[in-house]
């Protein structure tokens, strides 16, 4: 059968076939914007999962030694076959996670542009050459060969957000390295994902190189995490799920790319215009719905008012509606995430915060909300809320900023605004997160720098050069002459 067959339940791919699940089952999936059906995919059986990693595994050997210029051809046909399908498969986002037609088409944009790089640096990755002579009591006849090697069988997990970019950035690294891949898709975005494998596949991927696993996280992820024939797993998405798999994963290696909480901390002498745009635009870009999001904002008391009031005036120019209508905030993934981050506010609201402007709500759509004299006793100043809010915790100086931030359970970005570089680096080197930002919005490109997160946000370094570097690991060979 084809993908598109029939365009209400979406198949499988396994060993380069389009398959229906002999369950029957599938899972639907509704689109944000306005509850339709977008499509269903199958919800696997454990056998059927078990067949997907097991055929992976088959191939993994004749994958491994194809040569390394052919993997890198691959990504490339895969990359313009993906650029062939940005209009349908933008829509295909745009519909599924509710992002609008323009940021959707820009994610698979920037997917494709990704693939190749990955397909250009992979070529580059080589292993070393070590005498023996520099340990007291080996010589120089002792020589140690050390050659990268893949694991074997990467499982691949991708969150929601972008669910093909997010997807991508694993798979291409994986297969440029010679690994196989099984590939686990968000379920609210697996049409997407699907349609990005079919691109690949035209591009020529042999068979059982890479299969999908379609169905709910909840119901196939512990036996997929656990099957005996994954070597190893990267994993993008909440926190909670992260440490989940990681204690479920045995005795492999587990990237993990989780939430966060970035604060923007802003200095007496930031130029807040420039800061109020950036921070709006870094805290509410697709809802707040992502990991980089902007997530609270730590302001010096004598700029407090200023910086407030042109956050306020930029948020309430703000279009508020569907992702159809090309809104600037568009209804949140699902009603469970809006209900959440209505508590968070409502909390907040409860212990003194007060509003500066508040969104109105009409089921998962949330306007922007912008919340001042944030207070720690508020779990809106700890926890990731995932929406459009802005909070603004008002502090004395930069110690309490750095105070603050110590004891953020997350650490993946932080942003500092300044005219002092100076300042800027004495603060960034106290901070525990994985990239500090100057001047700028926390966020996760360009995709060919590290990207990582510390704490409660992540395990392992993801980034193009790293990315690939993840799914290597030393091999050994000692020449005794
Ligand atoms: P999520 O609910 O944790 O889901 C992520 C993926 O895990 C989905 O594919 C999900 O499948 C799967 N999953 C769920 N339970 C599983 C289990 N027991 N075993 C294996 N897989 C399982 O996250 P999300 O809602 O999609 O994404 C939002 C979160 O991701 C936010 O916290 C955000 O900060 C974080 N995120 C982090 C980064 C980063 O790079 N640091 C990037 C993007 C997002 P189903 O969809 O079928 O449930
Ligand atoms: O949601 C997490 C993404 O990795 C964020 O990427 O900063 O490019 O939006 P972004």
């Amino acid at each position: 059968m084809s993908l598109r067959q029939d365009k209400k339940v979406y198949p499988y791919l396994f060993n380069n076939e389009w398959k229906e699940s002999t369950t029957g089952e599938t899972v639907e999936i509704m689109s944000p914007d306005d509850g339709a059906v977008v499509g269903a995919v199958p919800a696997m059986s454990q056998d059927e999962v078990d067949q997907a990693v097991k055929s992976a595994s088959d191939v993994q050997e004749n994958w491994e030694a194809t040569e390394g210029h052919e993997r890198s051809e691959l990504l490339h046909r895969w990359a313009e076959e993906l650029e062939k399908m940005t209009d349908e498969i933008g829509e295909k986002i745009h519909l599924e996670v509710g992002k609008t037609l323009s940021a959707a088409k820009s994610e698979v944009k920037r997917t494709a542009q990704l693939i190749r790089h990955t397909a250009e640096e992979g070529l580059r990755t080589h292993g070393s050459f070590i005498q023996g002579d520099a340990f007291p009591g080996a010589s120089k006849a002792t020589k140690a060969m050390v050659q990268k090697v893949p694991h074997g069988v990467v499982l691949a997990i991708s969150p929601f957000n972008y669910p093909v970019n997010l997807a991508a950035s694993k798979i291409a690294p994986a297969l440029i390295t010679g690994n196989t891949v099984v590939f686990k898709p968000a379920t609210q975005g697996a049409i997407s994902g699907l349609l990005m494998v079919e691109a690949l596949v035209k591009a020529g991927l042999p068979k059982g190189v890479l299969n999908v696993v379609t169905g709910r996280g909840s119901v196939i992820g512990d036996f997929v995490v656990t099957h005996p024939s994954i070597d190893m797993i990267t994993f993008t998405g909440g926190t909670g799920t992260g440490q989940h798999i990681a204690k479920q994963a045995s005795m492999i290696p587990v990237v993990l790319e989780l939430g966060g909480k970035d604060p923007a901390i802003v200095l007496e002498d930031a130029d807040l215009e420039k800061t109020a745009k950036e921070i709006v635009g870094g805290a509410l870009s697709y809802s707040g719905q992502r990991c980089t999001a902007i997530k609270r904002v730590m302001v010096m008391n004598s700029v407090a008012d200023e910086l407030v009031a042109k956050i306020k005036d930029k948020v309430e120019t703000l279009k508020v509606g569907k992702s159809s209508e090309n809104a600037d905030i568009t209804p949140m993934i699902d009603q469970k995430s809006a209900d959440f981050v209505v508590s968070l506010i409502d909390d907040a609201k409860e212990k003194g915060a007060t509003v500066v402007t508040e969104g109105i709500r009409n089921e998962n759509l949330l306007g922007a909300t912008v919340l001042d004299n944030v207070t720690e006793d508020m779990e809106l100043a700890w926890e990731e809320q995932f929406g459009p809010v802005i909070p603004i915790m008002r502090v004395e100086n930069e110690l309490e900023a750095i105070d603050l931030e110590k004891r953020n359970q997350y650490g993946l970005q932080a942003s500092i605004f300044t005219k002092n570089f100076e300042n800027a680096f004495t603060i960034a080197d106290k901070l525990n997160v994985g990239t500090v930002q100057v001047n700028g919005k926390t966020s996760r490109g360009p995709d060919h720098f590290p990207f990582l997160g510390v704490k409660n946000s992540g395990q392992g370094v993801q980034g193009i050069g790293r990315s690939i570097d993840s799914m290597l690991r030393d091999k050994v060979l000692v020449l005794n002459l």
